[in-house]
């Protein structure tokens, strides 16, 4: 990649992944001789349908404001080959556009004004949410790389509601200990961190009482770019996102929906009390 070429993002979801595939099938149809044009012609629009998702979800959704989208901007133009050794943090990790979006309609429809991020990477997520905050909410979120939770610090100083953000760095079950020891309580929690660490989180949610009555869970991811239910793709969150989410089904002290929005989010709530 020449200097000052940002590059794309990976196909990191199974919408993407899907259309990443049929460009890849469709090529090699095409260069075949004697294939057969009808089926090259389905083969097409196939990975049309597929590409062009995603691209009209954000055409159709409410444009992000100014902070943000410098902050996916910035995001993008990083060089993540230099950060923490062995973090793996990457430009893909980013929510972004409609799943911002989607976090506040959920701040502004649950009416929360005290919001927990477990997984904050370069803040776009948390700036989303504090954004639909009331003046006086917060939005605590919790990351381990203290350079990217800097980066994110920065960024909030650009933004008139970043004082509404506040930041743990550390690992988040340490954090989430803490909080519990406090008797701190939320209305909304966001997990977007290590998925090994999804189960235990929300244990330590329910078992800490860190909710609030009728407070919500959104857990990002829960599709894991398919691996759930593709035999032979397995990778370690592959199989702790299957695990989470078997272990989510068989739990009668929530409910929950998964939707498949990116890499997919489920919203869970309690219902036993
Ligand atoms: C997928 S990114 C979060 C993306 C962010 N929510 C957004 O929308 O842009 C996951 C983040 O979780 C952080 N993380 C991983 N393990 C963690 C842990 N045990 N405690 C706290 N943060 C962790 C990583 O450093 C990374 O920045």
């Amino acid at each position: 990649m020449p200097d000052g070429v940002v590059a794309p993002p990976r196909p990191v979801t199974p919408s993407t992944i899907l259309a990443d595939e049929l460009a890849a099938i469709c090529r090699q149809f095409e260069s075949v001789p004697g294939a057969d044009p009808a089926l090259i012609d389905r083969l097409r629009r196939s990975r049309d349908l597929a590409a062009g998702m995603d691209p009209y979800l954000d055409a159709c959704t409410t444009t992000e404001s100014p902070a943000l989208a410098e902050l996916a901007r910035r995001t993008r133009s990083a060089d993540w080959s230099t950060s923490t050794a062995g973090t793996g943090l990457e430009q893909e990790m980013l929510s972004g556009h409609v799943e911002g979006q989607v976090l506040k309609f959920l701040v502004r429809m649950s009416g929360a004004s005290r919001v927990l991020e477990i997984g904050m990477f370069t803040g776009y997520s948390a700036l989303a949410m504090a954004e639909a905050l009331p003046d006086d909410g917060e939005v605590l979120a919790c990351e381990m790389d203290p350079e990217v939770a800097r980066f994110a610090q920065e960024c909030f100083a650009q933004s008139e509601v970043g004082r509404r953000i506040a930041v743990a760095v550390g690992p988040a079950s340490e954090t989430l200990e803490r909080l519990a020891a406090a008797d701190r309580q939320f209305d909304l929690v966001f997990i977007d961190a290590d998925k090994p660490g999804y189960t235990g989180y929300l244990q330590q949610l329910l078992d800490g009482e860190l909710l609030a009555p009728g407070a919500v869970i959104a857990v990002d991811n829960t599709l894991m770019q398919g691996q759930p239910w593709l035999e032979g793709t397995t990778t370690t969150n592959g199989s702790a996102i299957a695990e989470f989410n078997a272990a989510l089904t068989d739990d009668d002290r929530v409910e929950q929906v998964l939707i498949p929005l990116r890499d997919g989010l489920t919203l869970i709530r309690r219902v036993d009390r």
